[in-house]
């Protein structure tokens, strides 16, 4: 259930949120957003999601008339307000409501913010089994740092995986493995886990930065270099991550098991120890 929106003018019951038809988000894809998750009522790390959603807005050129005390306090309203236990937080802020204009609207068109929280259950089916991927193209832009609302070919990459019977896709540009549609993608070659750099071709995960810090507290080598198609078919382990995924082992690529076809011992230990630092209600 999804009862309250925040937006503007405050939060509101769903039945009287609207977007107008010259909102930049519906008419340009011209917002960006953020999703965080709830464990037992407590949004998980919050600050790094927030500090995202500057950056994307900067990127963008958009700037933010809320501060983060004011998103945090009226995000953990949502949160109350739902009675919400696990669940997400969706931020949306797209740059305000104008006839169209294919330029920046006037400087008075205020950017409009959409967000509300809903109950979503842990990821345990992926994240206990496992999933299978599909390999695919990359063919999104070359601002994949941006959280950007333009999300067609994320989308397309996961229906294409999904044709496939697949959880998710991982995406290639000419060979070099970037991300999955909607996660971080890693595998584990020599014990080492090697992840594609936080550079303009990836969103730079809250859980991938979380994780990173994770393998150094467990003493498992990092290498944040562009990794190829050969290397990750040759993988002992892949696994993704993300907000709604947590971390996931990826046990069939293509239909080919993934070292034994089960989810690997980096993996479970990530898992382990991801789970450790989980909020407790
Ligand atoms: N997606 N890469 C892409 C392309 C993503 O869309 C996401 C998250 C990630 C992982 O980022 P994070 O760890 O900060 O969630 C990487 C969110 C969950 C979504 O759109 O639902």
């Amino acid at each position: 259930m999804m009862n309250w929106i925040l937006r503007n003018e405050g939060i509101v019951p769903r039945g009287r949120a609207h977007v107008d038809i010259d909102d930049r988000g519906h008419q340009f894809g011209d917002g960006i957003y953020e999703v965080i998750r709830v464990y037992g009522g407590i949004p998980f790390l919050m600050q790094p999601h927030l500090d995202r959603l500057r950056r994307s807005a900067r990127a963008i050129g958009m700037a933010l008339p809320w501060d983060d005390g004011a998103l945090t306090v009226r995000c953990a309203e949502l949160v109350a307000r739902e009675a919400l236990a696990d669940g997400i937080l969706y931020i949306q802020v797209t740059r305000g409501v104008c006839p169209r204009l294919q330029v920046f609207p006037p400087e008075d068109v205020l950017p409009q913010i959409t967000a509300y929280a809903r109950a979503m259950p842990r990821p345990r089916a992926e994240t206990v089994d496992g999933l299978h991927a599909r390999l695919v193209p990359d063919i999104r832009w070359l601002r994949c740092d941006i959280k950007s609302i333009n999300l067609l070919p994320n989308m397309l990459a996961r229906q294409t995986a999904k044709e496939h019977g697949c959880g998710e896709a991982i995406q290639h540009r000419d060979g070099t493995v970037t991300e999955g549609a909607f996660s971080n993608a890693y595998i584990v070659a020599d014990g080492t886990v090697h992840t594609h750099p936080a550079n303009n071709l990836i969103l730079a995960g809250i859980t991938r930065v979380h994780i990173l810090r994770l393998c150094a507290g467990l003493g498992l080598p990092v290498v944040e270099e562009p990794f190829r198609v050969d290397d990750l078919r040759r993988a002992e382990e892949i696994f993704i991550s993300s907000t709604a995924s947590e971390v996931a082992p990826v046990i069939r690529l293509d239909g080919q098991p993934v070292g034994g076809g089960t989810p690997g011992t980096v993996t479970r230990r990530l898992q382990a120890a991801f789970s450790e630092t989980l909020p407790k209600a």
